[in-house]
């Protein structure tokens, strides 16, 4: 740890000075840098047409750039382009001299289990599962669903689908047997494609059940494609379920797919993601936007290179996953790594033992997982040559600048480049960050905008805030990857990002721009928590709670955590006469578990009479944020309808922590 204080690392800018080769060789080096600004600046559409023409290989070039329709918040991007995303990340790099280099190296959770693909063998699995759909009767356009964990079959459906044109939905394998059925009916998936489990923390956690749980009324879903990773016992559904390697090898499956020509906005996938009403919003990406973005930004950011082994230690069920484990690096014929398991299991070295054994260069992951390993302390970092290290990357959530601090100087020896990333599932890829070898670092500043992106802080009124000043933060001008819609809401889409602040993107995220135009995110300003770099709407919780039997009223809030950054701080109001107990909590925990997955489960349940309210009766949260987290400054209780409640909610949470 650093003896200096937060205070002075705030305010420090780090001037990283790269080994002289390394700026020589970069992708993007100061002069490029600077060109590029400019030529964003003259002439944004062109910039963009050039990356994408640059990165990309298209069936057909495209016509139109940029088509916007401000009134509509419709924005297309390559009018007239076709092209195959599967396509881009596999075949053209068996004719390029990638054909024998790794594409994919998996490591799964025992030391031993390590599958590695090249191109090759990858381009011909992802042909042949693509043709097992096929026969399964999916085509251009259906949904298919993916709840797999992270096994090499997870990238292999994604780029299969990409192949045919099918749109993928990958579904978190953390998540419960009701999110996964809302998230398949809300895309009306034809096609499951599950796991029997996971091998987790050295534990077996089985997923067939969710899976016949879930599609006890998923009346769309005609077949269950089986992945078998933990070889337990589990029952078929004749008919419905089938065995994913006995549908790969069977004699009529080809080597060959022909990739389906496909429009640049022609949908790629749907992720789901959590907003601030209960139900989650099932995020559009297109092809060619959502392929720039990745690949652009793999390219200038990650400075990914040829001989690069890229490591994104992000689940492949988050948008992270998609772009920097899947279709970033693979665009770029880099080598990309999955691991199934978790940082701290055998021992907190695991992330340390593999970044040896594999000699990555990139490594990309969230202040969750560092935070959590610092806590470990930096002998397990000394431990082992991590010399191939040449960047290292943050995502998902605020890093406080003693992890940054930490993390550029155990695992980066006071050498190397830290990136604190931002972007979001609708924005496809970064864009705000800085860059390797180019300006200064700022610990926990997530740089400046990337060129072409645009960006301002506004007040609640719309009018600009000063420098330094917080608020609201807007991305002011359309970027390639930018989500086309949210399935099936349309007005949601419109309220949620465009509409408050017209003109520009509402990220929903409060941030600051410093005098030297440095960004620093302060967190969501709307009822969204980050746990662990997760997104979780605090509604989806309350609404949880409030399905249980013996729950008559529930508020959630997020509260800071020292190693997950916020956790789930709830208060729950029973039907009257029901013990408040231990008991009570185990049973509550244990439903949210279950109705949303054990990512979302309350870290603390505050039982409680009343809870503070508007006369309009809509819940203060502020208030019970400040509660939460043991503030003193309650700010302005006026407005509440009966301000009683706010001392017995301070007692009850006296006797809470008692
Ligand atoms: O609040 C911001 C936070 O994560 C949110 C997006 O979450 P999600 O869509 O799940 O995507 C996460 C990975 C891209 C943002 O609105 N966030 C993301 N990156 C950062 C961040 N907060 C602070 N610093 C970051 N670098």
């Amino acid at each position: 740890m650093s003896d200096k204080t937060i205070e002075n690392l705030m305010n420090e800018a780090r001037e990283y000075d790269p080994p002289q080769e390394m700026l020589e060789q970069a992708n993007l080096t100061a002069e490029k840098y600077e060109q590029a600004c400019r030529d964003a600046e003259l002439d944004p559409e062109g910039f963009w047409a050039e990356r994408a023409r640059k990165l990309l290989d298209w069936k057909r070039d495209f016509s139109t750039t940029l088509e916007s329709d401000s009134e509509k918040h419709e924005y297309k991007w390559f009018g007239g382009g076709r092209l195959n995303a599967s396509e881009n990340c596999l075949d053209r790099h068996l004719k390029n001299g990638r054909r024998n280099k790794a594409a994919l190296i998996w490591q799964g959770e025992p030391e031993e289990d390590v599958r590695v693909f090249t191109y090759h063998m990858l381009h011909r699995k992802v042909c042949r599962f693509a043709n097992v759909l096929k026969k399964m009767g999916v085509s251009k356009g259906d949904r298919v669903a993916i709840y797999l964990p992270m096994v090499p079959e997870l990238a292999i459906s994604m780029l299969a689908c990409a192949r045919i044109g099918a749109v993928h939905s990958v579904i978190f394998a953390g998540f419960s047997a009701v999110s996964l059925q809302n998230r398949i009916i809300d895309c009306d998936a034809k096609i499951l494609i599950a796991a029997d489990g996971v091998l987790r923390g050295g534990k077996k956690i089985l997923l067939k059940r969710n899976v016949d749980e879930a599609l006890f009324e998923c009346p769309s879903v005609e077949q269950v494609i089986m992945v078998k990773r933990t070889g337990d016992e589990i029952d078929f559904i004749e008919g419905r379920d089938t065995w994913w390697h006995e549908e790969l090898s069977a004699s009529d499956i080809e080597d060959f797919c022909k990739p389906e020509s496909m429009r640049s906005d022609d949908p790629l996938f749907i992720l789901h993601t959590s907003g601030s009403t209960g139900k989650a919003k099932g995020i559009e990406h297109t092809t060619g936007g959502y392929m720039t973005i990745v690949a652009h930004t793999a390219k200038w950011v990650f400075d990914l290179k040829d001989d690069d082994v890229h490591w994104c230690t992000a689940d492949i069920g988050w948008i992270t996953g998609h772009s920097y484990s899947v279709y970033g690096p693979l665009a770029l014929g880099a080598t990309t790594l999955l691991f199934e398991g978790v940082p701290t299991y055998p021992r907190p070295d695991r992330y340390w033992e593999i970044i040896n054994r594999y000699g990555v260069n990139i490594f990309y992951t969230t202040p969750t997982a560092i935070r959590a390993l610092m806590r470990e302390g930096s002998q397990w970092t000394e431990k082992y040559d991590l010399s191939t290290l040449r960047i290292l990357g943050s995502v998902g959530e605020p890093i406080n600048p003693e992890v940054w601090v930490w993390f550029y100087e155990h695992v980066g020896k006071g050498k190397l480049p830290v990136l604190d990333t931002w972007w979001q599932t609708e924005t496809g890829g970064i864009l705000i960050s800085p860059l390797p070898y180019v300006g200064k670092l700022k610990p926990g500043s997530t740089g400046k905008p990337l060129p072409g992106i645009k960006t301002k802080i506004v007040n609640n009124d719309g009018s600009n805030a000063s420098t330094n000043e917080g608020g609201h933060l807007l991305i002011t001008e359309p970027w390639p990857g930018m989500l086309s819609s949210i399935h099936k809401d349309r007005a949601r889409y419109n309220r949620t990002y465009f509409e408050r602040f017209p003109g520009s993107y509402e990220t929903g995220d409060g941030a600051r721009i410093d005098e030297e135009g440095f960004h620093w995110i302060m967190g969501r300003l709307d009822d969204v928590i980050n746990v662990s770099g997760h997104r979780l709407g605090t509604t989806e919780i309350e609404s949880a709670l409030i399905a249980h039997p013996d729950v008559t009223e529930a508020a959630v809030v997020g509260i800071p955590h020292e190693i997950k950054g916020q956790t789930v701080y709830a208060y729950v109001t029973l039907r009257s006469g029901l013990d408040q107990d231990e008991e009570m909590r185990m049973a509550l925990r244990d439903w949210v578990g279950k109705k949303i997955g054990p990512i979302a489960i309350p870290e603390t349940i505050q039982f409680s009479e009343g809870l503070p309210k508007t006369r309009s009766g809509k819940i203060v949260r502020r208030i019970l944020r400040r509660i939460a987290a043991g503030e003193d400054d309650l700010g302005d209780t006026a407005t509440l309808s009966d301000a009683s409640v706010i001392n017995d909610l301070i007692e009850g949470q006296k006797i809470l922590f008692e």
